[in-house]
């Protein structure tokens, strides 16, 4: 029986955390300008402040238009400074 939750957890968790993309060279600039420590910081940025008040929202649902106007809203609700938002921005526009 533990073994069965522990597997559920387990999978559970693969589930939650597969969505985000982790960015490698394939990711740089495929969108937009954007280096690879650039990437990882606006992946760690989002991952840690984004999904504080909802979960987080897969950087392919939205268009580059679409996360611009988001993260004029967004960016001052994480309390994230004009840098770090940027970040973000290369972050999601690059999957
Ligand atoms: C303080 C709470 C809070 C934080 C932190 C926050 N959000 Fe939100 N977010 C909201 C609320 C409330 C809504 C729904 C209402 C709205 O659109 O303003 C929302 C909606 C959204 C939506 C859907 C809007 C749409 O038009 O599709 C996206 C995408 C989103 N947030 C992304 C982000 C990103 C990226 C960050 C990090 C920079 C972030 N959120 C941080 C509260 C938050």
């Amino acid at each position: 029986m533990k073994v069965v939750v522990t597997l559920l957890l387990l999978l559970t968790f693969a589930a939650c955390t597969t969505q985000l993309y982790v960015p490698t060279t394939a990711n740089v600039s495929k969108h937009e300008a954007a280096t690879l420590a650039e990437l990882q910081q606006g992946h760690d940025l989002y991952s840690s402040k984004c999904g504080r008040c909802h979960s987080l929202k897969k950087p392919s649902s939205r268009t580059a238009a679409q996360w611009t106007k988001i993260l004029e809203k967004m960016g001052p609700k994480a309390k994230l400074s004009k840098d770090q938002t940027a970040l973000v921005y290369k972050y999601v526009v690059n999957y």
